[in-house]
């Protein structure tokens, strides 16, 4: 069995700086087309000539003849100006502010402690330069169940920030929640929307815990109950063109993911495009996995669709143990196991 799919776009990637960076690169490159690129390095990427920067070292790694083309986003701080929105709008490079709420996830340190407090001229003038906010849903409070802190998130930040401000294009990121499909489904088409991991669909919280804990499926948000899993699953798999592939690989060195305090992020850049086709398949809605993975995405930003195909063929092949490189090991996602779905080039 074949299929032939518009190539697809990743709208929420992990792409991290130097050696890391340039091993992992290549394995969306091979897919996508382009891809909404996190700015979570340390130091952040707050200004956009730091976007710039950074849009420069990827390309320098990118393979000879590559055509992927990596879309920048700026990292919200209490201190970002509206005038660096105006600047990022003027780059051409600059596609969306991403907002992690202080403390929610890796490297969020320098994140926003207040949003309505410290950040409302510059949502109102990214409201005005039609520039998306991508926003991690999670409240930090040590307090709230770390199960439901994106349930909490909606109806105490993302609720009241879509109300106040109707114009802004916002996309709630890797929804892990019945709750999350729910807030989006409600919320006016063109101007709310969602990424969806692959993890997200394929996984629940007790792959976590299967048989000892699995540090290489540890992400944030974290996974939840099955019953979470299956309403993201019918959300995608719907048709709604609200929803659209983010897959938010997000490398960690193997020895950071396997010790007594381990990083959040799935590496699942190399069976990002087959465990998507997997979870389609399995839904019986294979006809509806181009526009997730190659419309909505372009749709939603405004951008053209990619004219180029890629060709998924039906025939198992194994997901690497470990990927090495010359400064270390990355454990993929499904390492390895079997998967149904490969591209061939
Ligand atoms: O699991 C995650 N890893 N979630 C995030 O929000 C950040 C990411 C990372 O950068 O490692
Ligand atoms: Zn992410």
């Amino acid at each position: 069995m074949e299929l032939t799919l518009t190539r697809p776009d990743d709208w929420h990637l992990h792409l991290r700086d130097g050696n890391l960076l340039a091993a992992v690169a290549p394995f969306s490159a091979r897919h996508f087309g382009r891809a909404i690129v996190m700015p979570n390095l340390r130091p952040p990427v707050t200004t956009t000539a730091a976007a710039i920067a950074y849009r420069e070292s990827i390309l320098k790694v990118m393979p000879s003849g590559s055509q992927f083309d990596p879309l920048m986003t700026l990292y919200l701080t209490d201190t970002t100006s509206p005038n660096e929105i105006k600047l990022a709008r003027e780059s051409g490079v600059v596609y969306a502010v991403k907002l992690y709420p202080a403390g929610a996830t890796t490297n969020s340190q320098d994140g926003v402690t207040d949003l309505f407090g410290k950040c409302l001229p510059v949502l109102q003038e990214m409201a005005e330069q039609n520039m998306p906010l991508l926003v991690h849903g999670e409240v930090t409070d040590p307090a709230v169940d770390i199960f439901d802190r994106e349930k909490v998130f909606i109806e105490t930040v993302l609720g009241p920030l879509v109300q106040k401000l109707p114009q802004l294009k916002v996309v709630m990121e890797h929804i892990t929640t019945a709750d999350a499909v729910k807030f989006i489904d409600s919320c006016s088409e063109g101007t709310v929307a969602a990424t969806v991991t692959p993890q997200h669909l394929i996984l629940n919280r007790n792959s976590l815990f299967q048989g000892g804990l699995q540090p290489h499926n540890y992400c944030l948000p974290v996974l939840k109950r099955e019953i979470h899993r299956q309403a993201i699953v019918s959300a995608v798999t719907s048709g709604s063109n609200k929803y659209f592939l983010g897959t938010d690989s997000a490398p960690h060195e193997k020895w950071k993911k396997e010790c007594s305090c381990g990083c959040a992020g799935i590496f699942n850049a190399p069976v990002a495009i087959s465990l998507y086709a997997k979870i389609f398949e399995e839904a019986n809605a294979l006809d509806k996995l181009e526009a997730f993975t190659s419309f909505n995405g372009p749709d939603f930003y405004g951008l053209p669709r990619n004219t180029s195909k890629i060709k998924l063929i039906k025939e198992p092949w194994k997901v690497p143990e470990c990927i090495s490189f010359p400064f270390g090991e990355i454990v993929p996602m499904f390492a390895g196991q079997m998967l149904d779905w490969q591209t061939s080039s």
